[in-house]
């Protein structure tokens, strides 16, 4: 090994051992969590939309073989434009993926646990809500709707 090697080893380890050592910092020294979207609330069995007020909404999605259980087992809801909803996500099987089409909204659904991400509704129209993540041989046809209106 010459020389250059070397010094391009020891910085690289090097960078490895600071980078580390910011995130052991940054976790205990400044008491900063890393960005997560699992939440400690109980998993659910069944979907459910909850209004809370005018234009705010809790979602509980249940995603299974091989569907969304939106509410009460129905695959498709309606809210209103502009409503900021809470979305509440968690399998009763296996991994599921779950992309709302047309949003940032991109979990994983995995038994046991519940992912959450927040969303404002602002355009009207039809969003397909999809499963990302091949879960068997129905997961090209586990959808679900939801239309704002
Ligand atoms: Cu559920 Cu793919």
């Amino acid at each position: 090994m010459d020389k250059a090697e070397k010094k391009a080893l020891y910085l690289s380890v090097g960078l490895l051992v600071f980078f580390m050592a910011l995130i052991v910092y940054a976790s205990k020294g400044l008491d900063i969590d890393l960005p997560t979207c699992v939440t400690d609330v109980r998993p659910f069995t069944e979907g459910k939309l909850i209004k809370h007020a005018e234009g705010r909404y809790e979602l509980h999605i249940v995603a299974k073989m091989w569907l969304f259980d939106l509410d009460r087992g129905k695959q498709e809801i309606e809210i209103p434009a502009g409503s900021t909803v809470d979305i509440y996500l968690t399998s009763a099987d296996v991994v599921h993926g779950m992309h709302i089409n047309g949003t940032t909204v991109n979990l994983m659904a995995i038994p046991g646990t519940v992912n959450y991400a927040r969303y404002k509704f602002t355009k009207l129209g039809v969003y397909h809500v999809v499963c990302h993540e091949f879960c068997g041989v129905g997961h090209h046809a586990m959808q679900a709707k939801i239309v704002v209106k």
